[in-house]
């Protein structure tokens, strides 16, 4: 199975589209879109020998009858497009053949009415879409992608007219959170997937999810959750001012780069502001204090002896944890167990020190997502910890021979551990992969869906002082200019 040649296909064919609203087929620039798209469902097709079928069901795209989680997310806007034309399947029959791509591709952009059938381009010729039931895993792979898309569109508005609209995200947020809710080992799953493309998007997402799960586990309820998740989702919004030649550049950066850095959560925190107003201050202040540390240190500074906000703190560790196991242009990416060992390492001084404690009983020592070397030799893809035991559950990919095989449930012990991977350098994605073994279902079936309301009553936190607190961390900071 080659996802990425898919990936390929898809980005292309998007590229096409958008090249084809803008100027007329037969001009350069879609005549150049159009024949690196052919190139790519070409390449796909391979040497023609055996049908490609690229399925589309349940907001998911599939190839040969295997769901493709993770294409299914990043192409979540061309699935719309794809199944506003009712295309259900796409088959790639022989070789390619360059007319009819371009065909194709016209029909889907709604430039022409009707598509031939029979070539080497075929549609809804194919049943092969994958399994009949629709999975709750689905639906929450649904809302993350849903989320993306907002924030996508979102950045797009930030940067055109400089303003937001609020509504959107809280009601893509309270979605997700309505899903992750009670199913916290399964969100954290898909707190796994990255983007080197898109990269703010889905780390935004991730951090969000996290911070969801970590507040959910530290007694925090649905209502003070959704502030909190907006507050991650929008944490790096400020970013929008900045240009993306500093925000990836590979090495250090000099003094000029930086001050326009750490201008962002400052900008963030009033833009939430002025995209919501009232009501928004705990997403305001997340944004704000970001990358305010425990200990007073980091930017912006809050003033002697003051602590960031319980949201901000919390929001902290999650944005940390996965900016660290993500590639970057300027840094290589660590595996989920040197993140928390990072984490750890500022507990008390970067980070709370409780809510590092309590994100690391959350995620496990391995956390979902791990990819371990056991000492004698197989790969095993983790999808959850034992609780407090050593024990780890997850799938095992590859034997000790080195072959890949169909993943496999595996219980494993700490003990049996010889070595961390980064999934990435094997090639694994592991919220698609364990999505496809059918591990995240299981898991959310077996998650509890209760929401204990009382909680936080018990666990000392007083809403209404978060609340104070919100208000007076933004009077101070984001009046002064
Ligand atoms: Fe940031």
């Amino acid at each position: 199975m080659n996802e990425s040649k898919v990936q390929e296909f898809l980005k292309r064919m998007q590229a096409v589209l958008s090249q084809l609203n803008l100027y007329p087929a037969n001009h350069p620039n879609s005549q150049r879109a159009l024949r690196d798209g052919w190139k790519a469902a070409a390449d796909l097709a391979g040497d023609g020998n055996d049908d490609v079928v690229i399925g589309l069901k349940g907001y998911a795209f599939f190839l040969n009858g295997e769901l493709l989680a993770y294409t299914s997310l990043m192409f979540a806007n061309l699935y719309q497009d794809l199944t506003a034309r009712e295309i259900e399947s796409i088959t790639l029959a022989g070789e390619t053949d360059a007319e009819e791509y371009a065909g194709f591709v016209r029909y889907v952009g709604e430039h022409t009415e009707d598509f031939e059938a029979g070539g080497s381009i075929r549609i809804n010729e194919s049943r092969l879409v994958g399994p009949e039931d629709e999975s709750a895993f689905a639906d929450l792979r649904f809302s993350y992608s849903g989320v993306v898309g907002t924030l996508r569109n979102l950045d797009h508005r930030v940067a055109r007219e400089g303003t937001f609209e609020m509504g959107p995200v809280m009601e893509a947020v309270e979605e997700l959170i309505g899903q992750a809710l009670g199913t916290g080992g399964a969100s954290l799953l898909l707190s796994t997937v990255k983007s080197h493309d898109e990269y703010t998007f889905y780390h935004s997402v991730n951090t969000c999810l996290m911070a969801v799960a970590t507040g959910r586990y530290l007694g925090l309820n649905q209502k003070d959750l959704v502030p909190i998740g907006a507050g991650a989702l929008l944490h790096d919004i400020g970013k929008v001012a900045i240009s993306p030649q500093i925000l990836n550049y590979p090495g250090r950066l000099d003094r000029e780069q930086w001050k326009e850095v750490t201008i962002h959560p400052q900008e963030g925190a009033q833009a939430i502001i002025a995209a919501g107003g009232p009501g928004h201050e705990i997403a305001a202040t997340i944004a704000l204090e970001h990358h305010a540390r425990f200990d007073g240190l980091g930017y912006p500074r809050l003033g002697a002896e003051a602590v960031p906000h319980l949201a901000s703190r919390l929001v902290a560790v999650s944005d940390v944890y996965d900016a660290i196991t993500t590639r970057r242009s300027y840094r290589r990416a660590e595996t989920p167990h040197r993140a928390l060992q990072i984490l750890l390492q500022g507990a008390g001084g970067a980070f709370d020190p409780d809510i590092v404690k309590s994100f690391i009983s959350l995620m496990g020592i391995f956390p979902p997502g791990s990819v371990l070397r056991l000492l004698t030799g197989e790969l095993v893809l983790i999808s959850h910890h034992g609780g407090m035991t050593d024990r780890l559950e997850g799938v095992m990919v590859r034997t000790a021979a080195g072959e890949d095989i169909e993943p496999e449930p595996v219980t494993i012990e700490t003990g049996q551990i010889g070595q961390q991977i980064l999934a990435e350098s094997v090639g694994i994605e592991p919220a698609a992969l364990l999505e496809r073994a059918g591990v995240a279902e299981q898991i959310l079936a077996s998650a509890s869906p209760h929401v204990d309301e009382g909680a936080i009553e018990r666990s000392g936190i007083d809403e209404e002082a978060l609340k104070d607190q919100a208000a007076r961390s933004l009077s101070s900071i984001v009046d002064r200019d």
